[in-house]
């Protein structure tokens, strides 16, 4: 137990590497949107969140999505105080689009 809040204090502590928009994703947005973009978690249901696996979840242009991500939208705040830059959020915003079949 003492180590797992160790290890937590570490990851708060630690800087983050925003580089890698999988791992961002997992950490920081599938809480709503859901590891498979379908927005079907708690949160995302609440939220009533797109779902990134449909025509209609990506019909946002680019810029939107990435204006969403840094600024915010609805209930989601905007992740630009939080070390996203404008080219993470570019990233995300192609890693949601792989979420459409
Ligand atoms: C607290 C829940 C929550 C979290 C966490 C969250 N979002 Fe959102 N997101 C929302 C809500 C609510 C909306 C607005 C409704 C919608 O467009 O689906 C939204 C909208 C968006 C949009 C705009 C879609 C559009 O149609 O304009 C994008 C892109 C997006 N989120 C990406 C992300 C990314 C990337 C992250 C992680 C960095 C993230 N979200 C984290 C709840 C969240």
């Amino acid at each position: 137990m003492k180590t797992t809040l160790f290890a937590a204090a570490l990851m708060i502590a630690a800087p983050v590497a925003y580089g890698d928009a999988a791992a961002t994703y997992a950490s920081k947005c599938a809480s709503c949107h859901g590891a498979d973009g379908k927005g079907q978690t708690t949160m995302g249901k609440k939220q009533k969140v797109k779902d990134y696996t449909t025509a209609d979840g990506q019909s946002f242009p680019d810029a939107e999505g990435v204006k969403a991500i840094l600024d915010g939208k609805d209930k989601m705040k905007g992740y630009k105080d939080k070390g996203i830059t404008e080219a993470d959020a570019k990233d995300l915003v192609k890693y949601i689009r792989a979420f459409k079949k």
